[in-house]
């Protein structure tokens, strides 16, 4: 079995996984409440709370599968992007794991991961296929031509990240931290035709999601407190609106251009319930393997080159993609 471990941001998580891509355990411990009254993740609070959950985690992620450490065979471990110092946590206790049992590790990229969700059982899917990756961090449009290969990236965000566009309006609109499920959740109610939000349309494949936030501020600070209270619901839905039209009709002319016939998204914003609507002939990441788990880190050690014992002692975390 695979053992998965992901401590990037402020979930820490650990997973099993057999090598043909069946998940045994997906432990997932959300640091959210921890950070929502700073109204985002503070990464020194992230990273001492790594420290306290992750042999927790892995245990528990071992008690899931009903397995032990002897079941392992390979460690994968995110060595980055993320938070430099959450990185570490996860790295250390990687290297600490796969050492004391001279197993080889491999060191996974994060928004490989992602991509890597969509490898696992029961309904893997095969390249090629043209990727929407909507996260907190990171919109991206990734022609994937091979598993483990790096895929050929054709859009990306020139300022917000469609996950952060998502979190910044919902502190707008007094939802707390992290916002997405929140707008989610209250566009249900709301008339996603009360207001018209301007995506900047951006040349080429590319997306920018920070006017759209002014916007939105500029709208609310315009509106009588009690009156916010009522037009809330129809803010968010008119906003949720705008970014995901923009992130459908990206996709499909990156679609186009590369001349892919699937589209498939992963990512935390994969889990919105109007993107997944949006684009229904895509292959959706599963709901529990689109916000950050190590399943999906378990998934792409599968097709990268493990590191042999004990060389990966020297592994480095790094906080941003070359
Ligand atoms: O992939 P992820 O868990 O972490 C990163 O790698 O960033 O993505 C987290 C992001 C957050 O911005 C969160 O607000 C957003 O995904 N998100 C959603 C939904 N669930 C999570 N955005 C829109 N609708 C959702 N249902
Ligand atoms: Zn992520």
């Amino acid at each position: 079995m695979i053992l998965g471990i992901e401590t990037s941001c402020d979930e820490t998580a650990a997973a099993l996984i057999t090598h043909e891509g069946a998940i045994r355990a997906n432990v997932v411990s959300s640091q959210a409440d921890l950070h929502a009254r700073y109204g985002g993740v503070v990464p020194e609070v992230a990273s001492r709370r790594h420290l306290e959950l992750v042999v927790p985690v892995v245990r528990e992620a071992l008690a899931e599968a009903d397995a032990s450490l002897r079941d392992v065979e390979l460690v994968g471990v995110t060595a980055g992007p993320g938070l430099i110092g959450a990185l570490l946590v996860g790295v250390a206790a990687a290297k600490a794991i796969a050492w004391s049992r001279r197993l080889p590790l491999a060191s996974v990229d994060h928004l490989q991961g992602h991509v890597a969700s969509l490898y696992l059982e029961p309904d893997p899917l095969e390249p090629p296929f043209l990727c929407l990756l909507a996260s907190g961090g990171h919109t991206l449009l990734l022609d994937v031509q091979e598993r483990g290969e790096r895929p050929r990236m054709l859009g990306t965000t020139l300022d917000d990240a469609a996950g952060e566009a998502f979190d910044k309006g919902a502190r707008l609109l007094g939802l707390g931290y992290p916002g997405g499920a929140a707008i989610d959740r209250l566009a249900r109610e709301g008339d996603p035709a009360a207001y018209t939000f301007p995506v900047a349309r951006v040349p080429g494949l590319d997306f920018s999601f920070s006017g759209l936030k002014t916007a939105l501020l500029y709208v609310v600070r315009e509106l009588p407190p009690e009156e916010l209270g009522r037009r809330r619901s129809d803010l968010a839905a008119s906003y949720q609106r705008a970014i995901v039209r923009a992130l459908a009709e990206r996709t499909h002319e990156a679609a186009a251009t590369a001349g892919a016939e699937r589209i498939a998204v992963v990512g935390g914003v994969a889990a919105n319930s109007e993107l997944r609507a949006s684009l229904p002939e895509a292959v959706l990441a599963p709901l529990p393997l689109c916000t950050d788990n190590a399943a999906m880190i378990a998934s792409a050690a599968r097709f990268t080159e493990a590191i042999s014992y004990p060389r990966y002692l020297a592994l480095d975390a790094y906080a941003s993609s070359a």
